[in-house]
Parts: structure tokens; sequence; C-alpha cells
């Protein structure tokens, strides 16, 4: 039998801390509970369903209302939130205590926790955030390759390891629920967000959606790091008109459901716990007010039973500006959204939203149907029984083990587009020039979501570079580091040029005039060209970018897309310690205005969807892209 309710419970903590807290409840601290002291729905021997409809019988409509509110971190601080009986508390990008340190992520998760367990009912809060890539709101946490380069690899096995790995290090902190995986079918690369598709095609967006299993195990709860993962963004995010963010996809329901559908189908069937609402429109309707699709298709067709989670003030945004009206919550929650996602005036939520259940416009079963799902996923995480982080798990936090799993992901994630016999590079001897503004720059390799929303230059956290990585798997060559390629001659016997984008997020990535390189690496191309040396092209991007006029000069190119911290992973197939064996998760078009191109749409790019060479010209051809129904 589990110990008595009384007694606060600490995730995996050692029994002396238990111990510690059960002293503190019996020394003058008034009982954790004030109601009775074990009711039903504390007793985790009992079924969820049945805990649910215990403690649901003991709250008041704003009680209820309160659980279905995920309030931004900044707007509520643990009083509040556990006054009001919030239901969630999010971190939006580069929201994050002071110092940025796994320790302080672990106190202030704990702070709010503790306060919400010792209100009468003691509901637990979910924490949620963006780690995409990896813990990457946390300085120091390990820093995966970007959504594109994991479709690159190719890998459900290894998505489904990089989802564990980050599940851990969410849990050393506390924070309970993320919200991954994009599983978004980019059509367009001028959109933003591209990096955070695994391709254009649903393969590899359903494939990959391995990465449920990762963070929330086989079933969520069944280990003590399970998190709750989330598909999003629902519906057709990757499908709008000129790759607009937050635009509107302007396409037959045939298309929504033959492309865009599938991967969150995959989601659901692999027991995701929750689902994200897309700040896009289709055909003109807003997806947050969508019931149809939330409603009739998700919850009803594809039997999702988790949570539905508005975007960050996507139900404000239902009507305009953020701020949400009485009409937006109305329009939202009878869409079928369980959790509203505000930036702030939590209260004015629940006063607001009660006036709408007492007016009869929004349905008290809307209102229990939504609680349900809240209650159930944090019964099933197990937070009314282990609510706290799990502290013996930060010394894993950007541990050794979990950044040689992130190198071998960099590793399976680069794709070989041009090769002469240039590469592999001899990792002895001569001379070898290092050029291009993302050599050696942590920041530019990880790109957006890093530390900060829109990531940053320079080293914005702990990791290794792609110059730092050609150092090491080459000692025994004498590594020249030139930004521009100042001074390059024919004493050198090759020339790395690591080019591409500098980081981005949402809509400040959207490219609508085009994708091409900015004139610094377009100057430093040039000078690398003119010299006569080798060179080889590493493009660090979020897409494919404009290279048709100029890669006719390049001896080598690989495809890094953005490989997080760990960027001597680049290197290793660089230098040879291994072959490339990624392909293109998108096409790679000739020029910008042939967007949207996507296999199977009649047009030549560049590159194909599949195209990837490797080091043994006996490698089979790129397998045949599969054709969409
Ligand atoms: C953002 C994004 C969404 C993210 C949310 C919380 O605007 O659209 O992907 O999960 O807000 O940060």
């Amino acid at each position: 039998m589990p110990p008595s309710s009384s007694v606060l419970r600490f995730r995996r903590t050692t029994p002396m801390a238990a111990a510690g807290a059960a002293a503190l409840l019996v020394l003058g601290s008034t009982p954790v509970h004030a109601q009775e002291a074990d009711p039903p729905y504390r007793d985790s021997m009992r079924a969820v369903d049945d805990r649910v409809d215990d403690l649901m019988s003991r709250m008041s409509l704003d009680d209820k209302i309160g659980q279905m509110v995920q309030i931004e971190r900044g707007a509520a601080d643990a009083g509040e939130v556990a006054e009001h009986g919030l239901g969630a508390v999010l971190s939006t990008g580069g929201s994050a205590p002071d110092p940025n340190t796994p320790e302080a992520w672990a106190d202030m998760y704990d702070g709010y926790q503790r306060a919400a367990v010792e209100t009468p009912l003691g509901i637990p809060i979910l924490y949620g955030l963006d780690a995409v890539h990896g813990h990457n709101n946390v300085r120091g946490a390990t820093i995966f390759p970007h959504n594109i380069g994991l479709g690159a690899a190719g890998d459900p096995d290894l998505v489904r390891r990089i989802g564990e790995a980050t599940a851990v290090e969410m849990a050393a902190t506390g924070v309970d629920w993320t919200f991954a995986p994009c599983v978004c079918v980019a059509r367009d690369d001028r959109w933003g967000r591209t990096y955070e598709s695994f391709g254009e095609t649903p393969e590899l967006p359903s494939e990959l959606t391995s990465a449920v299993t990762g963070l929330q195990g086989e079933k969520l709860g069944d280990r003590p790091t399970s998190v709750l993962a989330t598909a999003k963004h629902y519906l057709g995010d990757g499908a709008t008109e000129g790759g607009l963010d937050r635009g509107d996809a302007v396409i037959d329901e045939e298309e929504l459901r033959a492309i865009h559908l599938p991967p969150f189908r995959e989601a659901v069937e692999r027991g995701v716990g929750s689902v994200m609402i897309s700040y896009s429109s289709w055909n003109g309707t807003k997806a947050h007010a969508d019931r149809y699709l939330i409603t009739e298709v998700l919850k009803e067709e594809l039997g999702f039973s988790g949570i539905v989670v508005s975007d960050y003030d996507g139900v404000g945004r239902i009507s305009g500006d953020r701020n949400f009206t009485p009409e937006d919550l109305r329009a939202g929650v009878n869409a079928g959204i369980d959790m509203v996602m505000i930036s702030k005036n939590h209260a004015g939520f629940i006063s607001d939203l009660r006036a709408e259940v007492d007016e009869g416009r929004v349905s008290q079963g809307r209102i229990d149907d939504a609680v349900r799902r809240i209650l159930t996923k944090k019964f099933e995480l197990g937070l009314f029984e282990q609510p706290f982080a799990d502290r013996d798990l930060l010394a894993q936090v950007g541990g050794d083990d979990h950044r040689e799993l992130a190198r071998e992901a960099v590793r399976a994630s680069q794709v070989l587009l041009e090769n002469d016999g240039v590469l592999p590079l001899a990792p002895e001897g001569g001379k070898i020039m290092v050029a291009g503004k993302n050599a050696d720059d942590i920041g530019h390799q990880s790109g957006g979501w890093t530390v900060t929303w829109q990531g940053g230059s320079g080293d914005t956290t702990e990791g290794t570079s792609i110059l730092d990585g050609i150092r090491e798997v080459a000692p025994g060559t004498e590594i020249v580091h030139e930004r521009e390629g100042e001074g390059i001659d024919d004493s050198y016997r090759a020339a790395i040029a690591v080019v591409g984008e500098t980081p981005y997020a949402e809509y400040e990535g959207d490219r609508p005039d085009g994708l091409v390189l900015d004139d610094e690496d377009r100057a430093t191309l040039s000078r690398l060209a003119d010299s006569g040396v080798p060179v080889v092209v590493v493009m660090v991007s979020g897409r494919p970018l404009e290279v048709a006029d100029m890669v006719g000069d390049w001896n080598g190119l690989v495809a890094a897309w953005l490989p997080g911290s760990e960027g001597a992973g680049v290197a290793d197939v660089l230098f040879g310690r291994s072959a490339p064996t990624g392909r293109l998760p998108v096409t790679w078009m000739r020029t910008s205005d042939q967007q949207p191109i996507n296999e199977g749409d009649g047009q030549e790019g560049l590159y194909p969807y599949g195209a990837g060479l490797s080091y043994d010209a006996a490698r089979p051809a790129a397998p045949e892209a599969p054709q969409l129904p």
C-alpha cells in the first residue's frame, strides 16, 4: 500500500528527504489536505477513471475552470497559481529562472508544485515548455539536431532514444510537459518553421512520431521519467499560402487528410497525451475555432482522449489581437480546446468562462470533458504520487552519454550532395582552412529555440563548435580558422566553408522573398573558389538555400542542417570516421520561385527528395520516394 496521503512525496528522491518532509508536516505544519485524510482520488491503487470521478465530485465550477488555464510563469507566481487553482504553467521560449541552471529550474518547478499540492484539493500542476531539440531552454542541456536533420537521418529508433534522453533531462528539473514533437508537414520552405518539420511528405513525420514513445514511454507514466508529449500544430500549419507562418492553408479536405493528418493519426495511436492547435487557418477558418477538425475529426474520428491545448494566446487570436474576449473563449472551448495557454489575465479567464457557462453558452458537459482529460493525464503521469523534480538525475543534464547520443544523431543527419572525391578529407598532414560565419558558433549551429526563443550567436550554451570538432578529429592537420577566408592560397590542401543561416524561430524566419545566402557567405565562397584550393561547403541552415549558381565551383557539399551542441558529429563525417547516410527530407529547389516544391509535384529541383551520396560508390541509389496516396 502506498504511504499515507498526508506525506508529500518526492519524485524518486532519497527516503531521508521524504522522511524530512513527513517530519515537516507533523511539526506544526497544517495537514496537507484539510479534507478527509485519504479521499479515494488520492489512492493510487484505484483506477484512474474512478480517481477522476471522485476528485471532480469535489470541485466547484471555478475549480474546474481553473484547471483549464495554462499561464506563463511571468504572469503568476506560485501563490497566485495555487490561489486560483490553475491547471498548468508554461515557460515560453527563453522564459527561464535566473540563473538559468538545471538546479534553478528544479527549484522553480518545485516551488510551483509545492504550493499546488498544499491546497485543499492538492491538485498538482503541469509545467510545459518547448523541449523541441533537447531540454533546450536550460543552459548546459544537451542540444540535439532540429527535426529537419532528424528527418534526414530517418531513423525512428534514434528519434525515440533522443526523446528518452530529453525526458530524463526534463525530469531532473521537474518539467513534465513538452510541446513536442512538431509533426507538421512543411510544404513551402520559405516557412520559418520548416526546420521544425521532419519532412515534406507525411511519411517521415509519421514514422518519427517515435519521439512520442521516447518522451512518454510505451505508456504515459510507465517510468519515472515519463513526460507528457504534444503533437503539434493541428492542423495544416505547414500548408499555408507562401509559407506564411500563422497563415491560411487554402487546400481541399482530401489534401489536408492525405498529407497533414497522417502524422497526428500515428501520434494518437502511439498514445500522445496532448495535441496543440495551430495558429493557422484552413480555408479561412481559424484552427482554434474549428469544431469540425478538433472535435469531430481529432476527438471523435481519431479517438484522441488526451488534452487539446491551444497555442500561446491562440484563443485570443481567434477574433484579433492576443487578448481573449468572452466570445473567443466560447468559440475555442466549444470547438474542443481543453487547456487554454495564456500570457496573462488568468482571473479574467475564470470569470469570463464562468459567465459563459452560467449563461448556457458553454455547457457544463464541455467543461467536465476538458477537466476530465486534464486530470486523467495528471493521474497517469503519477504527479499526485511524485510531484517534484527528480534531482538524482541532474548529473545527466548535458552529460557525456547524452552528448554522445547527440553526436551520433549529427552524424546520421549529414546529407552528402556533391563530392568529386575530395571527401572524406584525410585527417593527417598539411593545412586546411576553415572559413564561414557558422564554423565557430554554437548558437548558429543550434538555431532557434535554444536557450532563448529566437536563439543567438556565439557560445549561447555549452557544446562543441564544428571548428572545434574538426580540430578534434584531425589533430594531425594544421587547421587555420579565417571566418572570411582571408589569406587562402595554394599552401592549403583544402578549404572547408561552413555557411548558411543565422538563428530564427516562427514568423521571424519567414522568407517570402526567397532563400538565398547572405552577402558575407557569398563573398567568402567566392574568395575560396577563386583560389583554386578544393572547397568543401557545409550548409548549416534550417532548410535548403539557393546554391545552383555556385555549386559548380565547389568540390563537395554537405547539408548539416541545425546540428545543435555537438558539432563534432559534422567533422566525423567530413574526415571519414563515419560515412554519410542522410537523405534529403525535403526537395532542394533550384530557385526560390519554385516554392512550394515537393516530391511528386512535377517540378525538377536541384536535388530530389531522398537524395544523398555516400563514400561507398556501391551504395544503392536513393530509395524511390513514396508516392502520395
Ligand atoms: C509558440 C509556438 C508553439 C509553442 C508555444 C509555447 O508561439 O507556436 O509551437 O509551443 O508558443 O511556447
